[in-house]
Order: C-alpha cells, then structure tokens, then sequence
C-alpha cells in the first residue's frame, strides 16, 4: 500500500504557475522521480472526447474515464508520458480543446478516486516529486514537502502563451487567459478536493522569480537548507 508520501515532494498551484517544468528539474537534481498529474486529467478528457461523452452528462463523462487503462509512465527527460490502452497519447494532452474541458472532468468525484488511487500506488515506491492541484491536501498528506507555486493571473497567461505560440491554431493571448481564469475558477471552487494550499504548505510567488531561481529555492528546501 501507500505510505501516503513519507518521501515525496509535492508541489500545488494554479495553471501554468511552473509545476511542470520546475518539478522535472527538481526531481532530476535530487534523484526522485517525477509524476504530473495533471497529464492524467487531461488523459481522462481525451478518453471523454473520443467516447464522444456530453459533457453535460457526469455519468458519461465518468464511464469514458471507468472504461479505459491510463498509465503513466516516465520519459527519457524525466517527463511525464501518458499511455491509454497502452498507446501513447501524450502529444494530444496540451491542445486548447483539453485545456478548455479538463476541469469539467477533474471535478467529478469518481474520476478523482480513480486517478488519486493511481497516484498513490506510483508514490508508494517513495523518492518522487508529484505536481498536481491537491496532492498536498489529498494524496500524499504525508508529503515530507508541500509547496504551493502560484503567480497573477496574467503572469501564468503570459507564460502559458508564450510557451504554446509557434503550435499551429494556438489562441491569441486574451484567450489564453480567459480559459485559464475559467479554469481557475472551477478548479478552486470544485466541491471535490478544491486547489488550495495545504495547511503546511511552503507559498512560493513566482511572479518575480526566474525558473532557475525557482528551482534552487526548492532544491534548498528539499536538502533542508533554511534561508
Ligand atoms: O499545466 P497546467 O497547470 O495548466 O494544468 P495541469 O497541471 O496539466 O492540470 C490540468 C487540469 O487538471 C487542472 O486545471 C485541474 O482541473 C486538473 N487537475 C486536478 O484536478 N488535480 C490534479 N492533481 C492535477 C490536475
């Protein structure tokens, strides 16, 4: 079973506020593993997408999700690679039509058991850095870190922009942040695990803060150096 994150890193925050891309390279400079759990939400709408589900309809939604294996699996960099019955689906995760519907089907309450079940039993091995939006407060309430990564909203926009704009049909920015907000929005109000830092939670605001500057604050804080 789980030891619900006796040593395990876990980093919380809203959207594109650089959980991802700070996390790998956590884990990579200490030697843990690293898990993006969002991936696996965003896994769980593609299935809801190519069932076709309402999304309307929570009962559809959930059975697209109960029908299909998802694994998660690490790549080559350390990054988080999703496989649905057994094909590897990662490129399709970060378009905008997941990114506008992911948290209609992350707020559901079977979707969450099925994939927060997953999650602990990837952390049960220990040694792993798990980014998501409730891992502090949900499943690794062990966690020997919580941290919670947040910047403005147009900050995290900006970024998520300027990450995604050389793909073909990427939004303009205004749309970028819209869905964001509205993202945001769902994922903190949600009555199932809302986002929101864990009691004891380190909150790192990042608006100024470059991702090499991230890093080294959390690679301080996961050798227990104190400043
Ligand atoms: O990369 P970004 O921060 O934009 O999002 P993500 O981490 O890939 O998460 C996508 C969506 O999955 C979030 O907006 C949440 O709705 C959901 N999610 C969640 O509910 N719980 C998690 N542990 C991780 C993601």
């Amino acid at each position: 079973m789980s030891n619900n994150g006796a040593t395990a890193i876990a980093i919380d925050g809203p959207a594109a506020a650089g959980k991802t891309v700070v996390g790998t390279r956590l884990a990579k400079k200490i030697g843990y593993r690293f898990l993006d759990t969002g991936m696996m939400y965003r896994a769980a709408t593609v299935a809801a997408l190519d069932a076709n589900a309402d999304f309307d309809d929570v009962e559809q939604l959930a059975k697209a999700v109960e029908n299909i294996d998802i694994e998660a699996r690490s790549g080559a960099e350390g990054d988080t690679l999703i496989f649905i019955n057994g094909v590897d689906i990662t490129p399709r995760l970060r378009s905008h039509d997941v990114d506008s519907r992911v948290s209609v089907v992350s707020a559901i309450p079977r979707v969450r058991e099925i994939m927060v079940d997953a999650q602990r039993k990837l952390a049960s091995g220990g040694g792993i850095v798990m980014v998501g939006r409730d891992i502090g407060t949900v499943v690794l309430t062990n966690a020997e870190y919580k941290i919670y990564l947040t910047a403005t909203l147009e900050t995290r926009a900006e970024r998520r922009f300027i990450e995604m704009k050389d793909r073909p049909g990427q939004p303009p920015l205004e749309d970028v942040l819209a869905v964001m907000r509205r993202r945001d929005d769902i994922d903190s109000s949600r009555e199932a695990s809302p986002l929101r830092p864990a009691d004891d939670a380190i909150i790192l605001e990042t608006d100024d803060l470059t991702v090499e500057q991230v890093v080294c604050r959390l690679t301080d804080i996961a050798k227990g150096v104190t400043s």
